[in-house]
Order: structure tokens, then sequence, then C-alpha cells
């Protein structure tokens, strides 16, 4: 009894002690992904749902939890932004070649598609990011039909 105590009140003070380390937060101005919307122009309902689904771990500016100022769950949520960026981030589109987005716009439909995103962890607390299929459906067309923006040098149809 007394030593399971001491490994609590250990414990306690490694939780608080942690409390102390901050990892950097993603955040932006407004308008980091201006021209990937620009450029993409998706539909009202689409932009909505890369806004709402997406850009909290592909783009330069993460609406954080309230929660994110607990350790460690504020490291678990920068590693998933730190690595979903590096995966895809709308807010340095203008810097991708045309190969790489189109690419890019590939697997976003394919990840879309087959519901491995947004990350199953995400919509948990996030509602408005869990997608209906019409939903699903919309974000499909417009990426598959956008591709070819970035497919004029390649061989005719
Ligand atoms: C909670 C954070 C999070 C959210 C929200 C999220 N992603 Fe991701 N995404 C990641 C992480 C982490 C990776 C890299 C690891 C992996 O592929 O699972 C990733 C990888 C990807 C990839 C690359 C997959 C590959 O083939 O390697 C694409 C494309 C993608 N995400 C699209 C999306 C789209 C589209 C949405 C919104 C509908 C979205 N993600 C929402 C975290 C997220």
């Amino acid at each position: 009894m007394k030593t399971l105590k001491k490994v609590m009140i250990g414990l306690l003070v490694i939780f608080i002690a942690t409390q102390f380390y901050r990892p950097e937060k993603n955040i932006s101005k407004e308008n980091h992904t201006a021209a990937f919307m620009e450029e993409t122009n998706p539909p009202n309902e689409v932009k909505a749902i890369l806004k709402n689904a997406c850009f909290d771990c592909h783009s330069n500016n993460t609406v954080y939890p309230w929660y994110n100022n607990i350790a460690p769950v504020s490291f678990w949520l920068a590693d998933h932004v730190e690595e979903g960026k590096s995966e895809l981030n709308f807010s340095e589109w203008s810097s991708y070649s045309d190969k790489k987005k189109d690419h890019k716009l590939e697997e976003l439909y394919e990840e879309t598609e087959k519901r491995a995103m947004p990350l199953k962890e995400y919509t948990w607390t996030h509602h408005e990011a869990r997608l209906t299929q019409d939903q699903i459906d919309a974000v499909v067309k417009w990426a598959k039909d956008t591709r070819s923006l970035y497919q004029l040098g390649n061989q005719p149809k």
C-alpha cells in the first residue's frame, strides 16, 4: 500500500512537471490557404469540408481544442499536425510542382473515399468532420476533375 502511494505521488509529480513543456503551436494568419482555394476553386460545400475536416492537420493553421493545453495530449496533437503537414500542406500548395499537385489530389480523393481521412481519432471530438457519403462524393468529384488542371503537359486523352 505504502509503495503504491509513493508510485501514485511520483506519477502525479511527473504529470505536473510535464505541463510546463509545450510544443510550439501551428498558427498562421488568415488566408493561408487562399492560393490553394483560388487555383483549385472548390465548390463552397467542398471548401467547407476541407476547412472543417482537413486543415487542422494539413495547413499552417490549427484550431486547437481546449485539451491541447494538457500534456501529453499537446504532444500527441503536435505530432499529428507535423506528420500530416509533411504529407500534404494546403498552405504550401504554390510550392508544389504540377506533378506533385496532381498526385496529391489523387491521394486526397483516395484517402477520403476509403474513409482513411480525416483520422478516426479526430472525428471523435470533431463531429463536423464526420463526412456523409454525399460529402465524400463531392470531394472525390472535385478532386478528380481538378487533376486535369495539372495534366496539360501529359499525353492527350
Ligand atoms: C487529425 C489530423 C488529420 C486530419 C484531420 C486529416 N489528416 Fe490527413 N493525414 C494525417 C496524418 C498524420 C497523415 C500521415 C500519416 C498517414 O498517412 O496516416 C495524413 C496523411 C494524409 C494524406 C497522404 C496519405 C498517403 O497516401 O500517404 C492525404 C492525401 C491526406 N492525409 C488527406 C486528408 C484529407 C483530404 C483530410 C480531410 C478530409 C485529412 N487528411 C484530414 C492527419 C490528418
